[in-house]
C-alpha cells in the first residue's frame, strides 16, 4: 500500500481517539485495521492511504458513499465540513451522547469494571446565530487559540498535520463574533508586511498565535497576540493593533513566546489595552483568568460539572458535612472556591503546578468572600507533603495524562475518607480505578459532555473508603 492509494470499507467501530474503523483484507489471510477520522458507525467510504502506524493504516476520507444511521442529514458547517476541533460534527447529537456512554462502558468492562455510566448529562442548546439553531450546540467554547500558519492563514491546524494550516474565515465554537475577530486582525496583518507569520518549519517568524478567551457570563473579552520577540512590535504597531481590535475586546495582550515549544503561551505578558485578565462567573462564583490560566472551556457545563461535584461533597458519610476540602490540580480555585461558598463550615485548601494561578485563585477566594477559608499553594501534586493538610474530601483533575504514580500511592496512603476523581480522560482514569478499589468502593459514576462534536467526555468518580479501613 503506497500513499494516496483508495480503499473502500465499512465502518464498525470508533478507535480510542474516535475515529471511525473498519477492517480491509491484509494478504496474509487476516485483517489490518483502517481508520477514518470524520467517519461514523455504518458509513460505507472511500479513502486514501497516508501511512501506516502501529499495525493500522491511518487514511483520508475522500467521500462518504454511503451514510450510516447516525450521520446528520445536513453538515453543521459546508464552508469547513472537517473541522479538526469538530471531529464529531457529522453526528447526530443524540447518538454522539449514546456512543460516548458505550465508549466508556467498553473501556470500565475491558479494565474489569463491573460498573457502569447510566447516563451521559448532555450538553443544554447554546445559542442561535449566523443561521444556526441553540440545538446545534455551538459556540460553546469560551477559549480558541487560532494558530498562524506560514501562508498567513489565521485558524486550525489540519486534523493529524503539525505544519498545514485551514485559513478559518468563520468559527463554530467560539461565538458569532469570532469571524468578525478574524477578519480584523488579517486587517491587521495586511497592514504589516514587515510582520512574517510563524513558520514552524524554519522556527522563524513574527506571528504565532491569537488567543481570544471569554466570559459567556459577563461578556468581558481577551484577545492575545502571541508573538516571538516584542521588540519587533513598536509603539505604533502596537496601536494599530488595538484599532484593529478594539471594539471586540476590553482586553487587548501581546505575549511573546521565543521558544521552539508551539505553545499559545506567553512567557511574558503586556497588555495594551485593559488587564491581562477576564472575568467570569459559573455558579454565582466570579473567576479572574489570566492568559496562561488553564479554565474549563465550556462555562455552561462547567456549571453542571460543579453541581455534579459539590453533589458528591455534600453526599459523604460526613456527619453533617465534610469540613476540609483539598482541590487537586485546582487551577484558579474553581472546585474549592465553589465548596467554600456552597458549605459555610468548609476549608479548602487548593494545590496547583503554576504560581501564577495560585497567586490569582487567592484573589479569586477573597472577591468571593472565601478568602479566609480558602488556602492555595503551588507546587507539584506528585510532590505534596501533605503535612499540616487535612481533607476529608480530596477532588483530584488532573490533566489528560491521569494522576502520577506518587499521587495514587500518596492518596491510598493518606486514604481520606471521600475522594472524588474527575477526569478529562477516562481511558487513563479506568486504569486508576484499579488501584483505588484496594481501598475504596465506587459509589457513582457520572459523565457530562462538555465538549460536543468531540469524542472527549469528563467523568466524575466519587469513591468512599471501604468500611474498616481508617485514614492515616
Ligand atoms: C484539568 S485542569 C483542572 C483545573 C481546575 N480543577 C479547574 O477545573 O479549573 C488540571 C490543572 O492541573 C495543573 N497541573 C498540571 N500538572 C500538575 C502537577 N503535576 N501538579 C499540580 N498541578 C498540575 C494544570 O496547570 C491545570 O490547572
Amino acid at each position: 500500500m503506497k500513499f494516496g492509494d483508495i480503499l473502500q470499507g465499512t465502518i464498525t467501530r470508533f478507535d480510542a481517539k474516535g475515529r471511525g474503523v473498519f477492517d480491509a483484507p491484509k494478504g496474509d489471510g487476516g485483517n489490518r485495521p483502517v481508520i477514518v477520522p470524520f467517519a461514523t458507525l455504518g458509513d460505507t467510504v472511500e479513502v486514501s492511504f497516508i501511512k501506516r502506524q502501529e499495525g493500522c493504516s491511518i487514511t483520508n476520507l475522500v467521500r462518504v458513499l454511503s451514510a450510516g444511521p447516525s450521520r446528520r442529514s445536513e453538515a453543521l458547517s459546508k464552508s469547513l465540513p472537517h473541522n479538526p476541533g469538530m471531529l464529531w460534527a457529522h453526528i447526530n447529537y443524540d447518538d454522539q451522547i449514546s456512543f460516548k456512554q458505550e465508549m466508556i462502558n467498553d473501556a470500565l468492562e475491558g479494565a474489569g469494571h463491573d460498573e457502569r455510566v447510566e447516563h451521559i448529562i448532555p450538553c443544554p442548546p447554546t445559542v442561535a446565530a449566523n443561521g444556526h439553531a441553540a440545538e446545534d450546540r455551538l459556540y460553546y467554547r469560551n477559549r480558541m487559540d487560532y494558530a498562524i500558519g506560514w501562508k498567513g492563514e489565521v485558524g486550525l491546524k489540519e486534523y493529524g498535520s503539525w505544519n498545514r494550516y485551514i485559513d478559518l474565515k468563520d468559527c463554530l465554537l467560539l461565538s458569532p463574533e469570532a469571524p468578525k475577530i478574524l477578519e480584523a486582525f488579517r486587517g491587521f496583518m495586511a497592514k504589516h508586511p514587515e510582520l512574517k507569520p510563524w513558520d514552524a518549519k524554519r522556527q522563524e517568524g513574527d506571528l504565532r498565535y491569537l488567543v481570544v478567551r471569554e466570559g459567556k457570563q459577563t461578556n468581558d473579552r481577551l484577545i492575545a497576540i502571541i508573538v516571538k520577540d516584542l521588540e519587533r512590535f513598536s509603539d505604533e504597531v502596537r496601536k494599530d493593533l488595538v484599532d484593529q481590535l478594539d471594539r471586540f475586546a476590553d482586553n487587548i495582550v501581546l505575549g511573546e513566546n521565543p521558544a521552539v515549544t508551539d505553545l499559545s503561551f506567553g512567557r511574558t505578558t503586556v497588555a495594551l489595552k485593559g488587564k491581562e485578565t477576564f472575568d467570569e462567573i459559573v455558579n454565582g462564583t466570579r473567576y479572574t483568568i489570566q492568559l496562561n490560566s488553564f479554565f474549563q472551556t465550556n462555562p455552561l457545563m462547567a456549571a453542571k460539572l460543579q453541581d455534579v461535584v459539590m453533589d458528591f461533597v455534600s453526599t459523604t458519610p460526613h456527619s453533617p458535612l465534610p469540613s476540609t476540602l483539598l482541590d487537586l490540580y485546582c487551577g484558579l480555585g474553581f472546585f474549592a472556591i465553589n465548596a467554600a461558598q456552597r458549605f459555610p463550615n468548609i476549608k479548602a485548601t487548593g494545590f496547583e503546578i503554576y504560581k501564577h494561578m495560585i497567586e490569582l485563585a487567592g484573589i479569586n477566594a477573597q472577591q468571593n468572600e472565601v478568602g479566609d477559608r480558602c488556602v492555595f499553594e503551588s507546587g507539584k501534586a506528585e510532590e505534596l507533603s501533605w503535612k499540616d493538610i487535612e481533607a476529608d474530601v480530596v477532588i483530584v483533575d488532573p490533566p489528560r495524562a491521569g494522576l502520577h504514580h506518587r499521587v495514587i500511592e500518596t492518596l491510598l496512603e493518606k486514604s481520606p475518607k471521600t475522594i472524588i476523581y474527575v477526569s478529562c480522560d477516562y481511558h487513563h482514569l479506568v486504569k486508576e480505578l484499579t488501584q483505588f478499589k484496594t481501598k475504596y468502593e465506587i459509589k457513582n459514576i457520572t459523565a457530562l459532555d462538555l465538549f460536543p462534536h468531540t469524542p472527549h467526555v469528563e467523568v466524575v468518580v466519587k469513591m468512599a473508603l471501604k468500611s474498616g479501613i481508617m485514614s492515616s
